[in-house]
């Protein structure tokens, strides 16, 4: 039977959204809407294996939800929908379980470094990769835009689905293609590392203009003498003006550094204007959609709705390959 390709990808709820994450997540996600049917789901099971305050997960939630219409998510195109409001997903999951190898999840780099971080080894942390696959199982998903962090989540779940097939017959699940992002979309943080929300140094997309041009106007810089060139190598705020920037403007803040004659709060304020510009017209829609107070619910609920119709027929499928049904 012919079908759109199926995208499907989730989005843990783990605070503000940053620079990173947009152009890491978002940007790829909307630009993907066009090329199938895409199910865009908030992993807030998932975000539970890190959260114990019931009203930062539904903040943040809802916030996320809030952000990624913002940035472009388009519910008439794409399934956009909380992962808890298809609980089915937990049934596929058990099934998964039952066919997953304790050395499969016992070698997960995640698993290790969580436990590597002093945070206690329950088994929703060691169990993560199962209901993972079954996130992607649920609805055939073909396939999965993910960062590199989660590339040995997706082999865990392609050798899931082979042992499920393998045991009960092919074709009861559908094996997905990870799509994994590469270097090139790592973006640098405000002090030159990568930007991440463990390292501390990142730039929010939303919030209040002040604080936000704050942020930029302290970025680290060397002490070059405002007459004297400029390194262009390794430059912190270069990196982070090219993301914004239009190519004649970025070429023309790599011949100033160049040149000289230009302080560092100079090349620091045009970055904090095209960072502002950047991301107005997702400013204006985020004013939008929070000026209609009943729209993200419905959006989600929707998208629940859609999603459930698609987890049910898989579901149903999988019960009677197992003998459920
Ligand atoms: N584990 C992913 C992350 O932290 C989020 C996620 C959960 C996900 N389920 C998924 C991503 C299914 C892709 C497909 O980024």
């Amino acid at each position: 039977m012919l079908r759109a390709m199926r995208i499907l990808t989730g989005l843990q709820p783990s605070g503000k959204l940053h620079v990173g994450n947009y152009f890491g997540a978002m940007e790829p996600a909307v630009r993907l809407q066009e090329r199938g049917e895409a199910f865009y789901f908030i992993a807030d099971y998932h975000a539970m294996t890190s959260m114990r305050d019931p009203a930062a997960l539904r903040e943040n939630t809802r916030e996320l939800a809030v952000d990624f219409l913002a940035c472009g998510l388009d519910p008439e195109r794409a399934v956009f929908f909380r992962q808890s409001a298809v609980p089915e997903v937990n049934e596929l999951a058990w099934i998964l379980s039952t066919v997953c190898p304790m050395s499969l999840l016992a070698k997960c780099h995640s698993y290790k470094d969580k436990i590597a971080q002093g945070i206690a080894p329950n088994h929703a942390l060691f169990a993560y990769p199962v209901l993972m696959a079954a996130d992607i199982l649920l609805y055939d998903s073909d396939q999965v835009p993910v960062g590199k962090d989660q590339k040995q989540h997706l082999e865990v779940t392609r050798d899931i689905a082979v042992k499920l097939n393998e045991t009960f017959g092919e074709g009861t699940v559908i094996l997905p293609e990870p799509i994994i992002r590469g270097d090139t979309a790592v973006v640098a943080g405000l002090d030159g590392r990568k930007m991440s929300k463990s390292y501390g140094n990142t730039l929010p997309i939303f919030g209040e203009e002040k604080p936000l041009r704050k942020l930029i106007m302290k970025i680290p810089t060397d002490s070059t003498p405002v007459e004297e060139p400029k390194p262009v190598e390794n430059s912190t705020i270069l990196a982070l003006y090219k993301l914004f920037a239009g190519e004649a403007d970025y070429q023309a803040m790599v011949e100033d550094h160049r040149r000289g004659g230009h302080g560092y709060g100079d090349f620091k304020k045009r970055l904090a204007d095209a960072y502002w510009d950047f991301f107005a017209p997702m400013r204006r829609r985020r004013a939008e959609i929070l000026a209609d107070p009943g729209h993200v619910e419905r959006v989600l609920a929707a998208g629940a709705a859609r999603a459930r119709e698609e987890a049910a027929k898989v579901l149903d499928r999988v019960r009677r390959a197992v003998g459920l049904a």
